[in-house]
């Protein structure tokens, strides 16, 4: 347990205004939270700040789409970022927006600072061109052929296909993915931070005990290929910055996103008093500084970042913190799957406390690649937390609060097991320190076995039916449950939920590290109530239900337009045979209902002409079940029959429209009849 009295500020990733939470950044925001959780259960003085990622040209591009300002849209995702994090129990200290005033201001200092020191170049460039939309076209608003493979819709600077990265221009056939138009080549003059300045200073930083060792590596690899001048500015049209004293050039969003860290911090720092920006930021200051990132935005935080600080002359960072990416039942998230899901479907269904126990049963110090196995997620949850945790407190509760008046024994009958327990929070304490979470969590299931040993062996259920055994069956349970609140205390980082309720039920006040060291005796408890119910499968599945684009495509590419162009390719063509073996008719919807458990799915039931079909379809954001029944859709009728989990679908139904309450199902009542093919 250290007792100096640490300083740090922590920050994560930033992420992107422009599209929603989902469970692989909550990897990064979870384990950053419970980093900075343990610190101040320590006792340090430690403030985590974050922000929207509010600037560039998707982003730009997407409010367009919408009609609405990129101002509207970013409030709009800050407030649903904002909400997810809260419901998963992530508690900045400070949440800003790199488009703030305070973002503005250090982003003009940190480039002019670089400028006045002779940090940035001026040169002119070829770029393509969308000369319909007068605006330079970024690498992924590209796409053409692969010039080495030829692998069709390939995107801006590397194939997909073959692996082979080239320059834009030597796409074959290229177009803009904006307004489909063959892009031209323009020159256009442009801003560079000389990274190269930087060279002897990076390679001491990245030795110098600032990295995780195979991040170290991999930037060895960067410097051996050879450090390159960073462009930073961008031509308008842009969502962000103008640059000082260069009108129609913006900062790249790159460049002012870090900076976005500062200003959240100065954000904090206005409205905190005694909290100083110089004495966390200077050149020379001593307090920590720590930024913790997923492994694909390495080379932003490890070389840039600390290049522009140090030309700037402020401090660098004390340490870069990276993880890796998290895959769902061993594969990528995936929309079909049903396994890409966001932070407000997952809560939703599920408790928020059960996802922070699993990643930090998976989490380690490394870039490992971290997979949530959901029947893992399941069994774990519900062994180790309910069948074990919960489990001793609910075991001695009853007792204490029904025999006892609540009161737990005047002295601890076990004072060296409970000083086993106690002690084994150093290493603990050391795990969570080096963001060994999984190790740390191992050693408290080990020390939740224990207890339930020992309450097992001492049966107090047993001794409460003899007479004599009053003061065993008190001694016992206070025991019990002093134990517990050891566990919980170094859960406290994981579960801080569960921690509270605990506060209260043993009446104890805000846990910390320290206050465990004397076990609690002659204590007044408060009644017990249950702390965490078992994960049921059922969620898990109607969770996966939701997070399907039952819609197939239309959904799917109004969800990824938040990262990929904004025109999405027409899929893969098929041929004249496969488009007539579809099978589609006029049907009458003889009746439509909800269905028990589905946030999207109505339930209904097709008249093809004689035959009557069952179909799930996702319209529930459209339509009523009344304002449905008895009207015409058309159906794709030769579709093999699914199972799902409310019953088995056959068919489709056909809708347009870029989904939520804009889609369309009805067929006009024209005199069409059920049965008749509509091809
Ligand atoms: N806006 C940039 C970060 C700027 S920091 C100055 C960005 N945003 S992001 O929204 O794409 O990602 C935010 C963080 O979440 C990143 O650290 C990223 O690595 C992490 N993750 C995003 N998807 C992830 C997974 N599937 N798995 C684990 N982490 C992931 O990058
Ligand atoms: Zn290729």
């Amino acid at each position: 347990m250290s007792k100096e009295n640490r300083t740090i500020l922590v920050t994560s990733a930033l992420p992107y205004a422009n599209g929603p939470i989902h469970i692989g950044h909550l990897v990064e925001y979870i384990q950053t939270d419970i980093w900075v959780r343990f610190q101040k259960l320590q006792g340090h003085d430690c403030r985590y700040v974050c922000a929207d990622d509010a600037h560039g040209t998707p982003i730009m591009l997407r409010a367009r789409q919408q009609g609405i300002t990129p101002e509207a849209l970013i409030a709009d995702s800050s407030r649903e970022h904002q909400a997810d994090f809260a419901d998963f129990n992530i508690d900045f200290d400070n949440y800003h927006s790199t488009h703030s005033d305070e973002n503005r201001m250090f982003s003009g200092l940190i480039f002019e600072r670089n400028q006045a020191a002779g940090h940035i170049a001026t040169r002119t460039i070829t770029q393509a061109y969308d000369a319909q939309e007068n605006m330079f076209l970024p690498d992924r608003f590209i796409k053409g052929e692969c010039p080495k493979c030829g692998a069709a819709d390939q995107y801006g600077d590397n194939c997909e296909v073959c692996g082979s990265t080239y320059s834009p221009i030597e796409l074959k056939n290229a177009v803009s993915a904006i307004s489909g138009t063959t892009p031209v080549e323009k020159e256009t003059e442009h801003l560079f931070f000389k990274l190269t300045d930087f060279e002897d200073m990076l390679k001491q930083w990245t030795r110098a005990g600032h990295l995780q060792a195979e991040v170290a590596n991999k930037v060895e690899e960067w410097f051996n290929d050879g450090l390159q001048e960073w462009g930073i500015s961008r031509d308008a049209p842009y969502f962000g910055f103008e640059i000082p004293g260069h009108p129609g050039k913006y900062f790249y969003v790159w460049m002012d996103a870090p900076i976005g860290y500062m200003a959240s911090f100065q954000h904090l720092c206005d409205r905190t008093a005694g909290l100083d920006f110089e004495r966390y930021w200077n050149r020379d200051a001593t307090t920590e500084l720590y930024h913790f990132i997923g492994k694909d935005i390495i080379n932003f935080h490890a070389l840039f970042w600390p290049a522009m600080l140090s030309g700037a002359d402020f401090r660098t960072p004390t340490a870069i913190f990276a993880h890796g990416f998290l895959t769902v039942d061993g594969q990528k998230m995936s929309k079909s799957r049903g396994t890409f899901i966001k932070a407000r479907t997952y809560l939703d269904h599920l408790n928020p406390e059960y996802l922070r126990y699993y990643f930090a049963a998976k989490l380690g110090s490394g870039v490992d690649d971290i997979d949530l196995n959901l029947e893992d997620f399941v069994a774990r949850v519900n062994s180790d937390l309910v069948g074990k945790v919960v489990n001793i407190a609910s075991r001695c509760a009853g007792f204490i609060n029904k025999r006892f008046e609540g009161r737990l024994a005047d002295t601890c009958s076990e004072p060296g097991l409970y000083q086993d327990f106690v002690s084994a929070g150093n290493d603990i304490a050391a795990d969570y320190e080096n963001r060994d979470f999984g190790h740390a969590i191992r050693k408290i299931m080990a020390l939740a076995d224990r207890a339930n040993q020992y309450i097992d062996a001492n049966k107090p259920w047993v001794l409460a039916k003899q007479e004599g055994e009053e003061q065993t069956v008190q001694a016992v349970c206070s025991v019990g449950l002093n134990l517990f609140r050891v566990l919980m205390t170094y859960l406290q980082p994981v579960l801080p939920a569960m921690a509270a309720e605990v506060e209260s039920f043993l009446n104890i006040p805000a846990m910390t590290w320290n206050a465990i060291e004397a076990p609690l005796t002659g204590h007044s408890i408060n009644s017990f109530k249950p702390l965490m119910t078992r994960v049921e499968e059922e969620k898990i599945d109607a969770m996966l239900e939701d997070s399907k684009d039952s819609l197939g495509s239309t959904a799917a590419a109004a969800e990824t337009a938040a990262t990929a162009p904004q025109v999405e390719p027409i899929a893969e063509t098929i041929s004249f045979e496969d488009f007539a073996k579809l099978d589609l008719r006029i049907a009458r919807i003889t009746r439509a209902a909800h269905v028990e458990g589905a946030d999207k799915l109505l339930q209904l039931t097709l008249d093809i002409g004689g035959e009557s079909r069952n179909v799930f379809a996702g319209i529930k954001s459209a339509y009523t079940p009344e304002s449905l029944q008895g009207k015409l859709t058309v159906m794709v009728a030769n579709l093999a029959p699914r199972k799902m989990r409310f019953g088995l679908s056959e068919g489709m139904v056909l809708a347009a429209g870029p989904g939520g309450s804009d889609l369309f199902i009805l067929h006009p009542d024209d005199g069409a009849q059920p049965g008749m093919r509509v091809k």
